[in-house]
């Protein structure tokens, strides 16, 4: 018997990232193939973005998904987050020309305090959100925060691209296919402070530590490039990354949904107090997930330089978090 659909909902459809994103939910990437989606997605109610996402809209309905089993375009979360699922909230407010940092992050609070009222009004109660649009870790925070009938565990910041760029940079230095690493963590914020940690990876049960033997490659190398990847884009293509955003999004949202068989990935998360992490800390973690639900993993030796690094990205944060905690208290 078929699967009842799913509701899934996009915000920034009509965007960079909602161009590679969206296909895929259709073609059954992010909740499998076997279960049909209804795409409810979000723009600014700008006539120009309004028209663009009609258009984003009229390519979907060419591909003939037979997983699509509805779509809806809105510019009122109200409506584009009724009964969702799940929740992609990739629209954010980019920086302009004098923008300081401090702007920007006051521009996305609105943003993500409305979406987040309005995910608490109408959303599914088991409503799996995701937040990609930068400062994805603060403006998660400020989601949660803004919905306090729904769990906090519900709301999750995007790591998995930090990590699968960690991957690809481990796999090219060791010469060895990302497949078979495992047990790769990412720590903190999706800033160029991340901490990308390969301490613990194995490839084929043997240490990717001992296998690199190289600490100044690690500190030099591995974690700038790995850290400064997006603005690498950047300076490259003249946009910022867009499809492998995209696919990190539907593999977050996959294993979220489907599980990670026993295998560690990284995801954003409110920190539980773990690895001496404040309450409610939008943080990246390490985690496997089994039947809907992440766990983090525990027990993992901490050591001189991962404490230092940790404390720098949880300082960012902190200081990320403070600066908006005036819009919160409203
Ligand atoms: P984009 O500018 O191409 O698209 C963003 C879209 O969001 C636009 O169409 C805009 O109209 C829409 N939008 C803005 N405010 C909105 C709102 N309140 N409600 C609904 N829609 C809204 O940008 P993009 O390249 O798609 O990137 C989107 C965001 O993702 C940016 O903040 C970017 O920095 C971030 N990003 C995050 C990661 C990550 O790993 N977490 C990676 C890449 C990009
Ligand atoms: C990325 O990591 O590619 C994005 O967050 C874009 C950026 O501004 O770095």
């Amino acid at each position: 018997m078929a699967k009842t659909p799913m509701r899934v909902a996009v915000t920034g459809a009509a965007g960079q990232i909602g161009y590679s994103l969206l296909f895929r939910i259709a073609n059954g990437d992010m909740l499998g193939k076997d279960q049909p989606v209804i795409l409810q997605l979000l723009e600014i109610a700008d006539e120009k973005a309004q028209k663009a996402l009609k258009g984003v809209m009229m390519e979907i309905d060419d591909c003939a998904f037979p997983l699509l089993a509805g779509m809806t375009a809105h510019s009122d979360p109200m409506t584009a987050f009724k009964d969702a699922d799940f929740a992609l909230l990739v629209g954010a407010r980019p920086r302009g020309p004098g923008m300081e940092r401090k702007d920007l992050l006051e521009a996305n609070a609105q943003i993500f305090t409305v979406q987040g009222k309005a995910l608490d009004a109408v959303a599914s109660r088991n409503v799996k959100v995701l937040v990609v649009g930068n400062p994805a870790n603060t403006n998660a925070y400020i989601a949660m925060k803004s919905a306090p009938s729904l769990p906090a565990k519900n709301f999750t910041a995007m790591l998995r691209l930090d990590h699968n760029r960690a991957l690809s940079q481990v796999a090219a230095k060791t010469g060895k296919p990302v497949s078979s690493i495992e047990k790769l963590a990412v720590w903190g914020n999706h800033s160029p402070t991340m901490y990308a940690d390969y301490r613990f990876a194995t490839i084929d049960g043997a240490s990717v530590k001992d296998m690199i033997n190289d600490d100044a490659w690690n500190r030099d190398t591995f974690l700038p490039t790995v850290g400064k990847r997006g603005a690498a884009i950047i300076e490259a293509r003249g946009l910022s990354s867009a499809a492998s955003a995209a696919n990190a999004a539907i593999d977050h949202m996959h294993d979220w949904h489907i599980g990670t068989n026993g295998k560690w990935t990284t995801m954003g998360i409110p920190s539980d107090g773990s690895y001496g992490i404040p309450q409610d800390t939008m943080f990246g973690f390490p985690v496997t997930v089994e039947n809907g639900e992440y766990k983090i993993v525990q027990g993992l030796a901490i050591d001189e330089f991962s404490q230092e690094r940790i404390n720098l990205t949880l300082k960012e944060l902190t200081e990320e978090r403070e600066g908006v905690a005036h819009l919160l208290k409203a």
